[in-house]
């Protein structure tokens, strides 16, 4: 049996593009069979890219999932379409690499997760940013001991681009609540390399959740949101906005600091990582070139190069890969956590209550909680809440 891994591709957008092109055209041992997209537009861009013949393009992602030879499928659809994909993807058989966040609800995360385990296949989370070159460099600084114990890790994202999806789909899909968008939901990289970067699972969360950029243009999603995250021994502190704001990283532990400086002190994911200095007990600074650095965008190929690599490694050998359905499910519990907090005006633990609406129904059960009067996620009418 050849040892190459057929895969099929469901869901042919822009992180597709950017991110599964660049990894399923250069890895070796890992092969494109099929591609599924309800859009024929999408299905045909596709086709171009991976160089696909018609019998190889499938509108109903079903028809790929019977394909025998396929082993492993990446799912890269909306995150309100992907959760019964996935488990269709189960049923037939196939190993999943699914894009983030693993669902929009709680419950429905862990139903995935179980579902995985049942039936004895790996289900792998797009969280690309672990192969970031200079969140890599970060965590080997923290692993060596370069300052000491990890205290807190504050990770800047408020100059997040609100890129559009597909103009052949539906472009402002972040945008409606029912798909699950705002920037946070959205970009859950940062609550991931938090919980990676301190390497422990969060007890509690608190948070701002706002909208004051698109408030005025409707339709109101949110944009802003200010967490603090607590863990045994260390807390985190994200921010992260749409529109413009400072970027980085800025870490503090019991021997020292590390530092971390886009280019413009842009906002990671989007642009080059230009400073890497750590200061030591005795205030002393040493620089660090950032390992492996190339342009913005080749930085982010390689990135999903290295987790595709990890996905085929973990199935090869039948180990975990480095993001599995439960890593995914902690970090959408962290961000549905900090829209309750916002919410409600208190500290939410972690993991969430099962009882709780938020876990059973994800930001649609934002309604059902006791709303804090001054409240400005209420104030801003996000989550279905009217004043
Ligand atoms: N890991 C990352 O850095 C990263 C970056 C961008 C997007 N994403 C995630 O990837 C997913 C897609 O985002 P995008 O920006 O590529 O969106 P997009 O709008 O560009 O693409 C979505 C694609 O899915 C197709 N689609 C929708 N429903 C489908 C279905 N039922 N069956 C088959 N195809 C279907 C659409 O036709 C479209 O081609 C989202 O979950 C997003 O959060 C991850």
């Amino acid at each position: 049996m050849s040892n190459t891994l057929k895969v099929g591709l469901i869901g042919c957008g822009n992180v597709v593009n950017y991110g599964h092109r660049p990894a399923l055209t250069t890895l070796p041992d890992v092969e494109l069979v099929a591609l599924a997209d309800i859009t024929p537009a999408r299905r045909a861009i596709g086709a171009d890219w991976f160089n696909l013949d018609d019998g190889q393009l499938y509108a109903d992602y079903r028809d790929l999932l019977a394909i025998d030879e396929i082993e492993a499928v990446v799912i890269a659809v909306p995150q309100k379409f992907r959760p019964p994909i996935v488990l269709d993807a189960f049923a037939a058989g196939k190993h999943v690499l699914s894009e983030k966040p693993i669902s929009n609800v709680p419950a429905v995360a862990d139903q995935l997760a179980r579902a995985a385990a049942e039936a004895d296949l790996k289900m792998a989370m797009v969280h690309n940013y672990h192969f970031l070159p200079e969140y890599r460099q970060i965590k080997q600084l923290l692993a060596a001991g370069a300052i000491g114990d990890i205290r807190v890790a504050t990770l800047h994202f408020l100059g997040v681009i609100d890129y559009p999806g597909a103009a052949e789909y539906q472009a402002d899909w972040r945008h409606t609540m029912a798909a699950g968008g705002g920037v946070l939901m959205d970009m859950i990289h940062a609550v991931y390399l938090a919980e990676w970067l301190v390497g422990a699972e969060a007890q509690q969360v608190m948070a701002f959740v706002d909208a004051p950029e698109y408030a005025q243009r409707g339709p109101v999603i949110e944009d802003l949101a200010l967490l603090q995250v607590a863990f045994p021994s260390a807390y985190a502190v994200i921010h992260m906005g749409w529109g413009e704001g400072v970027g980085g990283a800025d870490i503090s532990g019991s021997e020292g600091q590390i530092r971390m400086r886009y280019k413009q002190y842009q906002s990671g994911g989007f642009n080059q990582p230009i400073e890497l200095y750590s200061i030591d007990s005795d205030w002393q600074r040493t620089d660090h070139a950032i390992a492996n650095l190339e342009e913005h965008l080749d930085n982010t190929a390689r990135s999903f190069i290295e987790l595709w690599a990890d996905f085929r490694d973990a199935i090869r050998h039948d180990r975990e890969p480095i993001a599995p359905a439960a890593a995914g499910a902690r970090a959408l519990q962290i961000v549905l956590g900090a829209y309750a907090s916002a919410v409600t005006g208190r500290v939410v633990s972690l993991p969430l209550d099962e009882a709780s609406p938020v876990y059973r129904k994800g930001i649609d059960g934002m309604v059902d909680l006791k709303a804090w009067a001054e409240s400005k996620t209420k104030a801003a009418g996000l989550f279905g809440l009217r004043e």
